[in-house]
């Protein structure tokens, strides 16, 4: 034999379903330049598989079919490999810390631009909206929520939730020291709560891939929450200077309560400013 894989030794099935995964990296990559190689293999895999199950197909390459002939799937699957679900601000100590730390911060500036990269199915934008308008600062500020799934982005910008969800994030408002009652920025209709578009004003939606886009601004608070934990090191160092290079100088960055900036390159051009919350303050810039 002259190289290759030797018959005799035949894969078992876990490896297979390896190889699949890699041949349809390797295809989403070559199709449609989306580049997933940094990401945890393992919940790749289990997604992958999940996915292709729930649409009654029984390998991931009857699943690499579907998506490099029918670009309509990418975005069904996009949704489910990105891990799409938001837990939103769930501490209420988190959102008090905003509005009692971070937004007296940020309101010494007259003007201030907010990037939350990762924005999922809008959440958190409109959240940090209420939450400013709150404070009598929303229409000092704009926000850029991005993402790189087109699906979550669609819901981002139709804002309508299940009304249980809302409730629930009514209450965390609350608690959290909110000074109306978070039911009075939307309404209800058709078994969905939907937010006032009023409160669209100053948000900016737009798709962007941490992996491969590059800076597009530059910010004064910037929130990169519960997506970095999905990637390993060379991406989430990738991130961590895409983020230096777009956050102003004294500028914040707030991360997951799974995620650091400990161990990075860049740890040491921050200041811890919120431990507890993992809000990181830039004081220095990469020569
Ligand atoms: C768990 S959600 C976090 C949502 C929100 N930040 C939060 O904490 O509730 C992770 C988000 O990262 C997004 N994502 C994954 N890979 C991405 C990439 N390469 N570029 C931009 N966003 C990405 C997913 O689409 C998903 O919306």
């Amino acid at each position: 034999m002259t190289g290759g894989q030797d018959p005799m030794n035949v894969r078992t099935a876990s490896d297979v379903a390896d190889l699949e995964v890699k041949l349809l990296l390797t295809g989403l990559y070559e199709q449609y330049g989306l580049d997933f190689s940094q990401y945890s293999q393992q919940t790749l895999r289990r997604r992958l598989l999940a996915f292709a199950e729930s649409h009654g197909l029984k390998t991931i390459s009857l699943l690499q079919d579907k998506l490099l002939h029918y670009p309509e799937w990418l975005d069904r699957l996009l949704g489910v490999i990105t891990m799409n679900s938001a837990p939103m601000f769930r501490a209420p100590s988190f959102l008090q810390c905003l509005r009692e730390r971070v937004v007296p911060a940020l309101k010494t500036d007259p003007y201030f631009r907010i990037w939350i990269a990762g924005c999922s199915t809008g959440e958190e934008a409109y959240l940090l909206a209420v939450l400013l308008e709150d404070e009598g600062v929303y229409d000092r500020c704009r926000i850029y929520a991005t993402d790189v799934s087109e699906e979550d982005l669609g819901k981002a910008k139709r804002g309508a939730y299940s009304p249980m969800v809302m409730a629930e994030y009514g209450s965390i408002y609350a608690e959290s020291g909110g000074r109306k009652r978070l039911a009075e920025y939307y309404t209800i209709g058709d078994d969905e709560a939907i937010l006032s578009a009023d409160l669209r004003r100053n948000i900016v939606f737009a798709r962007h891939n941490l992996a491969t886009d590059g800076s597009f601004n530059d910010f004064s608070f910037i929130l990169c929450r519960n997506s970095l934990v999905q990637f390993q090191k060379p991406l989430r160092d990738r991130i961590f200077e895409l983020i230096h290079g777009s956050l102003t100088f004294y500028g914040l960055l707030a991360v997951g309560n799974k995620e650091s900036l400990r161990l990075s390159p860049f740890e040491k051009y921050y200041q811890e400013f919120d431990p507890e919350h993992r809000i990181y303050r830039k004081v220095g810039i990469r020569d």
